[in-house]
């Protein structure tokens, strides 16, 4: 280990392994460096790497590995505390990691904005937003403190560089913005701070080194792969449920899952039915069982604080909530009215938090979906109390009621929670600013208990609003109230690709927009996007115009089937590549240059995407698109390669393109040298065919091989972990048009779904 000690600050490198170190940072050397509230990363335990180094210069230090210089920080010290922290500790650690000029900087997790991240400043603290966010709104749902850096020649064996803050506090990243356009700005809310250093040749690498530390993404249940149906208010009893089921079969519109947003409820009481409307919720979910669905439940952490009350009650009595100041239970508005919330961070909590879970996965709930668990609360209930007595003692004299009680009281959902106390296992009482940010995993954690007890032998699926670092083990995540808007749209691409670049990939967007009423261009467009999109569920808001597919009539119902359908007959596709992902931690939809690094151009475009190292696809996000201008770049830098278009089978070059795009067309190609495993179309996962289809690109005269991985098992057991799976790869020399392709099998536990293959080589 290296060890500085500076007059005004104290620093220790430790080498993990040669890609990956740890630089303890402290302008307190007197305390030690431990994060106990965060729970332990995969990797803790070094292999005694030596060559890490750390080397102080004349305005601060760097780190080298093996000689090269790896990372350069300067500026470390403690600044004033920001003024939008409530919470004001005085002690904000500063440093500023130094970056060429032609330096570029991805990752941070939720944030809005192109994938390239320069010229802002962003935020980590996870927050729900008034009603729904704007383009550039920051903080959102979720924290990633993960960066990654492209600087070429920095080192001779990377090219990138991850740089995570493994901190939970409220931390500030300004990306080459304001005064310092030559690096991060890096500020944090304690004295103390943990830099992992990652280094990488490629994006990927970075990526997964991240994810080494951090923990590899879930392998979902088959089904959550299906689309999903979704809207607040609806279904609202049991019978417009059923209806609602018969609707997708009737109309051959493939769905696998039903959600119940919190009109379910009684009086919004989570983990309870409302008895008149969903009277016998065991055999409503029963039947649609039988029809192959599956039923997702909201369960937001907030609990009705109200005697008699079940889960409020026993909480009570096993002391599970978390405190104010003054020692009383925090209590809070939120849906329900005045609530309590869950102290996630003790082990006795999750315990008990799963014991409520399991209730409704008893009932035969599929699905856990984690809402407000930033944790979102509209107002505490001490705080309301004094700032209306104080805007009472005010009215006194009017002149006081100016511009800042506006803005206090427009913040005031902002400040709910400061007054929060936990309390750790070890009795020791913590700051809600320490645990904020953590509040979304630890809960995530307890709701995985949940599953684990009921159903030990099942793959969870759990889909989050909240995270932080560790999230992508346990949950999907959807990237909250969204706008029923074409920019909306763009932004959740941005988003999504920007989650996945971040260690948490099977991540979507509100399909068709959550807020406002949507139009039915847009609907189609959103529908023909989130078909390939991680995670595909269609969801809006209470009394907003209906999304689903068949709302406006049969043009655009005939579409939105196309691309439903779509999604289910490229699932061995997508099951192959979630299950690479999990292995991997390379997200499954990746930005253009994370598989065409040495194309500059791919640099610049943000609004399309690769599925796997296969598939690209130029999703239409305009309004009246006839045509669309799609990049298809170029391999190793400059090598013209050939595109087939998965629609016409005509086959395209690298470079831009200007294509028709009629309401029916969102351009997919295979990449050279690829190709595309599918079926036709089924109407919900548990449905196999028997012939697998594989579509190729073996380029043009069809000279080149072509390998194609396929995955299969039995689609909702953990048995793949014990080697219950098929894993193999087809390979398809010149000519294989028609004829049964070789496969090798790379792992043979699981019989293939398929007993016959057909190879399609249209080009
Ligand atoms: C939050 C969620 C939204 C949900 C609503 C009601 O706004 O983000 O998805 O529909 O709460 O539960």
């Amino acid at each position: 280990m290296n060890v500085s000690h500076e007059e005004n600050y104290k620093l220790e490198l430790e080498g993990l392994d040669r890609k990956i170190s740890r630089l303890n940072v402290s302008t307190r050397p007197e305390k030690d460096f431990v994060n106990d509230l965060i729970p332990p990363l995969d990797i803790e335990k070094t292999d005694g790497e030596t060559h890490w180094e750390l080397n102080k210069k004349s305005d601060g230090f760097s780190v080298e590995s093996s000689g090269f210089p790896v990372a350069e920080f300067t500026e470390l010290k403690e600044v004033s505390p920001d003024p939008v922290d409530g919470q004001n500790n005085g002690h904000w650690l500063r440093l500023i990691h130094k970056l060429a000029d032609d330096s570029r900087v991805f990752g941070l997790g939720e944030k809005t904005g192109y994938l390239e991240k320069s010229g802002r400043s962003y935020e980590m603290w996870n927050r729900d937003t008034n009603g729904f966010y704007t383009h550039n709104e920051d903080p959102l749902y979720s924290s990633i403190p993960f960066y990654i850096v492209q600087e070429d020649g920095s080192c001779q064996t990377c090219n990138f560089l991850g740089v995570y803050l493994h901190q939970a506090e409220r931390s500030k990243f300004n990306i080459k913005y304001g005064e310092r356009p030559y690096g991060v700005g890096v500020t944090v809310s304690s004295p103390k701070t943990m830099l992992y250093l990652i280094t990488g040749e490629e994006i990927k690498q970075v990526v997964k080194g991240y994810t080494r530390l951090t923990g590899k993404p879930l392998f979902p249940p088959k089904w959550a792969l299906g689309y999903h149906h979704s809207k607040y208010g609806v279904p609202s009893d049991s019978n417009e449920t059923l209806e609602l089921a018969k609707e997708f079969r009737n109309r051959e519109i493939p769905c696998d899952a039903i959600y119940f947003d919190i009109q379910h409820m009684d009086n919004k009481r989570v983990f309870t039915w409302d008895e008149d409307r969903f009277p016998e919720p065991e055999s409503l979910i029963e039947k649609l069982h039988e029809m192959n669905y599956r039923v997702v439940n909201i369960v937001d952490p907030g609990v009705k604080e109200e005697e008699g009350y079940e889960i409020y009650d026993s909480g009570k009595e096993s002391e599970v909530f978390v405190k104010d100041k003054e020692g009383d239970d925090y209590s809070g508005s939120v849906w329900p009215g005045f609530c309590v919330f869950p102290d996630f961070i003790r082990e006795g909590v999750r315990d008990w938090w799963a014991r409520q879970n399991g209730k409704i996965l008893d009932q035969g709930v599929d699905g856990i979906w984690n809402d407000m668990n930033e944790p979102a609360i509209f107002f505490g209930k001490k705080q309301i109390k004094e700032i209306a007595s104080e805007l009472l003692d005010r009215f006194s004299d009017e002149d006081h009621l100016d511009f800042s009680c506006k803005n206090r009281l427009l913040n005031i959902g902002e400040s709910s929670t400061n007054s929060m106390v936990h309390e750790t296992d070890k009795g020791e009482k913590i700051d809600h600013g320490k645990v904020h940010n953590l509040y979304a995993l630890y809960e995530a954690m307890a709701t995985e208990q949940a599953f684990e007890r009921k159903r030990p032998n099942k793959r969870p699926f759990i889909l989050t609003r909240a995270g932080f670092p560790g999230i992508q083990k346990f949950a999907a995540k959807w990237t909250g109230d969204n706008s029923s808007t074409w920019e909306h749209m763009r932004m959740s691409v941005y988003m999504s690709l920007n989650l996945g670049m971040s260690g948490l990939p099977f991540v979507g967007p509100d399909i068709g927009g959550f807020d406002g009423d949507v139009e039915p261009e847009l609907l189609t467009r959103w529908i023909q996007l989130g078909s390939v999109l991680p995670f595909f569920r269609n969801h809006s808001s209470l009394d907003t115009a209906p999304q689903e597919p068949w709302s406006y009539g049969e043009k655009y119902e005939k579409i939105n089937r196309k691309y439903i359908s779509l999604r289910y007959s490229l699932l061995p596709f997508l099951y192959t590549e979630f299950f690479r992902t999990h292995r991997s931690g390379v997200p499954i939809m990746r930005p253009l240059f994370m598989e065409f690094p040495g194309d500059e151009e791919t640099y610049s475009v943000s609004d399309q995407f690769l599925l796997g190292n296969s598939m690209l696809v130029a999703p239409v996000l305009e309004r009246n698109a006839e045509r669309r201008l799609v990049y298809l770049p170029y391999e190793d830098g400059n090598r013209d390669i050939s595109w087939l278009d998965w629609w016409t089978g005509d086959r395209l070059e690298s470079g831009y393109n200007l294509l028709e795009t009629a309401l029916d067309v969102m351009p997919i190609f295979i990449r050279e040298g690829k190709g595309i495993p599918y079926t036709e179309p089924v109407q919900h996962t548990e449905k196999l065919r028997n012939v697998l289809k594989i579509k190729i690109n073996p380029g043009p005269g069809g000279k080149k091989e072509v390998s194609v991985p396929i995955y299969h098992d039995d689609g909702e057991s953990k048995g793949y972990d014990r080697g219950n799976y098929f894993y193999g790869e087809f390979l398809i020399e010149e000519g294989g048009e028609g004829t049964a392709p070789e496969l090798e099998v790379k792992h043979d536990g699981y019989e293939p779904f398929w007993t016959e293959t057909e190879v399609i080589n249209p080009g």
